[in-house]
């Protein structure tokens, strides 16, 4: 079968907005030059970066190849053929004028490497600079809106807005500029395997979609957990904050895909049906129901690491959060009186993205001879982070004479396939390039997600913070954080 998802996709230019950004230097020209090696991608490309900074072809190809080779090997003859595809405009994104310069550079480029008109542009600039790049594509008509034989595509970054009515007014210009057709917003947690595997997990399988629901889920916990701190990006955090950095994306997509219903087919269209379905099922997270925190300095494995206030670019006395807690309700038929809970933060003792499905104890009046001391309830676990795996907990009767019962773990690497690891943003360069936007939240859920958090950022932002900050760089969070769930006779899962 040709399914739309394995086809090679189409000779393209790219043009990369904010091109000698952290984020296109680290993982955007790292995951281009993969595909582009392995032959993924055809050879009739050509990239074009641009921004501000003032740099020759010349330069920005040695910009580029730094960021490659810090993760790939880099392979002499296919990074000749890369290179010599690779194009700078110093440009000011914000001034239309500025434009013509790109225009120029497309006609220069578009003929000599048979892109054949085909476009991307990829936004990967300050979220507070969307607006005004997409008027100006669009005033600059270098968008070709609404054909088919000859597209352009644009993928955007999250944070998409900044609350529900800037997303709104964004997607009203999307619309009128691009086309929901054409337009990308993009998630990368959707291109991680865990997460595309969740799916196939849920219903590919007998075992889990009969208990995935209220009868036998206890509850259900959502962790992003970082070690880093906000690094060079003190700035950047500061216009965001953690709410918007990764809950009101990552963490709510992840949610949805957890908790979705079965669509009908796996398409773009039903997919996302399903995902805005629940997610218009959660009532706005209540103030009561979350905790705020902001990381302080300390020793970290020996060594001092500084507070999120004492970050460059970050505000001496800034409120801004670095980590969130918060407990949501899906109010439908499937999840009613399920607790979701979910945290995320930086500086925390480990990196650890997952979720935790944690089901409800059985009646154990049977083994009321047994020391159950080391049972716990049955878990399911599913790690998005670096090393990706799935695992299951379920008690065991210990091997001998006692009486004794105990959790064990049947454990899944990803790693146990022996398949090369491709990137998320691999993954999801390649689903631009041909097309589907499967893993691309839609319009409607980008305005759901931040009506689920938008009461308790307006809440947060009218009550400043008078415990900044709160907790140690190197701890687990704030102890709020862990009372929300005692208070409710649960705990934060450490498996
Ligand atoms: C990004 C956030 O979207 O995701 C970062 O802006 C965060 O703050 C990162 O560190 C985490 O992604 P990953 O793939 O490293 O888990």
């Amino acid at each position: 079968m040709n399914h739309p998802g394995t086809q090679t996709p189409e000779p393209v230019a790219i043009v990369i907005i904010g091109a000698t950004g952290d984020l296109s230097q680290r993982l955007l020209f790292p995951a281009l030059y993969r595909l582009f090696s392995e032959g993924a991608i055809a050879g009739s490309l050509a990239i074009v970066g641009m921004s501000r900074r003032g740099m020759t072809h010349e330069q920005f190809r040695t910009f580029v190849r730094e960021g490659v080779q810090r993760d790939v090997a880099i392979d002499a003859a296919s990074w000749g053929r890369f290179a010599e595809r690779l194009f700078y405009v110093s440009a000011d994104s914000m001034k239309e004028a500025d434009y013509a310069h790109l225009a120029r550079t497309l006609a220069d480029v578009e003929p000599r490497f048979g892109t054949g008109g085909n476009r991307l542009f990829y936004l990967a600039a300050p979220p507070s600079t969307y607006e005004s790049i997409l008027t100006n594509l669009g005033r600059s008509e270098l968008i070709r809106y609404g054909s088919r034989q000859l597209w352009t595509r644009v993928i955007i970054e999250k944070p998409f807005g900044r609350d529900e009515a800037t997303a709104r007014r964004l997607n009203v210009l999307v619309d009128r500029v691009i086309g929901e057709e054409f337009v990308y917003r993009i998630d990368h947690y959707l291109g991680k395997e865990t997460v595309q595997n969740m799916l196939v997990l849920r219903f590919a399988n007998t075992v889990f979609e009969p208990i995935w629901n209220r009868r036998y889920v206890d509850h259900v916990q959502i962790s992003f957990v970082e070690d880093i701190g906000v690094g060079g990006r003190g700035r950047f955090y500061e216009e965001v904050g953690v709410v918007r950095d990764v809950i009101q994306n990552h963490v709510l997509q992840l949610l949805a895909i957890i908790a979705m219903e079965p669509p009908a087919v796996f398409d773009a269209e039903e997919f996302r049906n399903e995902k805005a379905k629940v997610l218009r099922a959660i009532p706005p997270v209540q103030p009561v129901a979350a905790v705020r925190g902001q990381y302080a300095p300390d020793l970290v494995g020996g060594q001092r690491v500084p507070g999120y206030r004492e970050e460059e670019g970050v505000e001496p006395q800034s409120p801004t959060p670095t980590y969130a807690a918060m407990r949501l309700q899906i109010e439908n038929w499937r999840w009613a009186d399920v607790p979701f809970y979910l945290r995320a933060g930086k500086r925390l003792a480990r990196k650890d993205t997952e979720v935790v499905v944690v089901f409800r104890q059985p009646p154990l009046r049977l083994f009321r001879d047994y020391d159950i001391a080391g049972m716990d309830h049955n878990v399911l676990v599913l790690k998005t982070t670096d090393d990706e795996r799935i695992a299951l907990r379920f008690g065991a009767r210990v091997p001998g004479h006692k009486h004794e019962i105990r959790s064990v773990t049947l454990d899944f690497s990803y790693r146990d396939f022996g398949e090369p690891e491709h990137p998320a943003y691999e993954h999801l360069l390649l689903d631009v390039m041909r097309g589907v936007q499967t893993s691309f939240p839609r319009r409607d859920e980008v305005e759901l997600q931040w009506a689920i958090v938008d009461p308790l950022l307006m809440y947060w932002a009218g009550h400043p913070p008078d415990d900044f900050p709160n907790y140690p760089a190197g701890s687990m969070g704030p102890k709020e954080a862990d009372d929300l769930l005692r208070r409710e006779g649960r705990q934060w899962r450490t498996d």
